[in-house]
């Protein structure tokens, strides 16, 4: 088993540890729920238009409420078993969350109007959008100037909180005991590297420092703001601080075999299917040999077809230009090709995780 850096509790305070984090996040979950219906409701009223969501079967619903409570068993458990302090499951962007709450619901009618006219490329023309790639100048999520500009690094997770009902670094936590586990069997990889693909604005890298103290982090993202934004939130700790860097995933500014592990979260299903391909290859090309990949993305229709008008609902309602197609789309394939070795796959509440290493002596990649 693990050699957890962290105190266990005993048990009767493990309890009250669970209990209180359940009632934690049943709260965020019952306001998340709160704010979607009275927001639905207004939109109907503001914008009647026709029904863009399917309605959940009751199969459904209580699929989604067993993933739910197993999400934040297996959280607690993981705390538990020492992989992140307890303290961990108490964190949340709440200084985000009072403080931007309000410009969320003052920037609602402009995604809406944005939505229901299908306008998906509107970006303030302060924005120099020739930087970035063409799939990337869109107002994903039909957010006010996509991922570029500092109200909506401000927003994102804020939006994100509420999207997944209170479970967003839930579900970026289940990237840590996979690497815990096989770091401690590799004494080659260290010292420890691990880089976080597409970081955003920084609860992943967040998550990873109190799962890994000691090691060397770093995060990589298109965005400035969202970098900015990153580099605010990890400076609230203490400790040496992620190197963080704006650039592509698919051509990561890194040399080769570096990296002991890397984690890659919510990041694919917002890109074409090649250059999902190019970001796997690029991640095998920086990893060690021995290293491991963990990405965490959407669940997807191929596992689980029942699920699909979940899924078609939220490519439905957001603007997610590539959602369709990643929801079909065989990434342990692309691994494969990649020269990964797909170690395990698992499925928490509304993610998928794929575990893969570099093998010791690697076969050049099928390109
Ligand atoms: C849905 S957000 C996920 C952010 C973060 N990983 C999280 O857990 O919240 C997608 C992120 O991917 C970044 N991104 C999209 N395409 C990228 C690319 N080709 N290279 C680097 N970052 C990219 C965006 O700027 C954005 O921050």
């Amino acid at each position: 088993m693990l050699i957890a850096p962290f105190a266990t509790n005993p048990p009767l305070m493990a309890e009250a540890v669970r209990s209180s984090y359940q009632a934690l996040q049943w709260g965020k979950n019952l306001f998340a729920i709160a704010h979607k219906t009275l927001s639905a409701r207004l939109l109907g009223t503001l914008f009647p238009t026709e029904e863009r969501t399917q309605p959940l079967t009751p199969e459904l619903q209580a699929w989604i409420k067993e993933r739910y409570e197993a999400l934040l068993n297996q959280d607690w458990q993981d705390a538990d078993a020492g992989f992140y302090p307890a303290s961990l499951l108490f964190d949340a962007p709440w200084q985000e969350f009072f403080q931007f709450y309000p410009t969320l619901w003052l920037d609602l009618p402009q995604m809406w109007q944005r939505a229901r006219s299908r306008r998906f490329q509107e970006f303030a023309a302060s924005i120099p959008l020739e930087a970035y790639p063409p799939y990337y100048r869109q107002n994903f999520h039909y957010q006010t100037d996509g991922y570029l500009s500092e109200t909506s690094a401000n927003l994102y997770d804020v939006q994100v909180e509420i999207l997944f009902g209170g479970t967003a670094d839930a579900m970026r936590r289940r990237v840590i005991a996979p690497i815990a586990q096989h770091l401690q069997c590799q004494p080659q990889l260290q010292p420890v590297r691990i880089l976080d693909v597409a970081c955003g604005t920084g609860r992943t890298l967040k998550q990873l420092r109190y799962g890994f103290p000691k090691a060397a982090l770093f995060g990589i993202d298109l965005s400035p703001t969202y970098l900015r934004k990153a580099n605010r939130l990890l400076a609230e700790q203490v400790g040496d601080l992620p190197q963080l860097i704006q650039g592509s995933a698919e051509a990561l500014p890194y040399v080769d075999n570096y990296f002991s592990a890397i984690t890659c979260v919510f990041l694919f299903h917002e890109l074409p299917a090649p250059v999902r391909q190019q970001v796997i290859n690029e991640c095998a090309r920086v990893l060690q040999p021995g290293g491991i990949l963990v990405i965490c993305d959407s669940i997807q229709a191929l596992d689980s077809p029942e699920q699909r008008p979940m899924m078609e609902n939220f490519a439905n309602l957001f603007h997610e230009p590539y959602y369709r197609n990643y929801i079909e789309d065989d990434l342990n394939q692309r691994l494969e090709k990649a020269g990964l070795l797909l170690q395990q796959v698992q499925h928490h509440f509304m993610s998928k995780y794929w575990v893969a290493l570099k093998p010791e002596s690697v076969p050049l990649p099928r390109r």
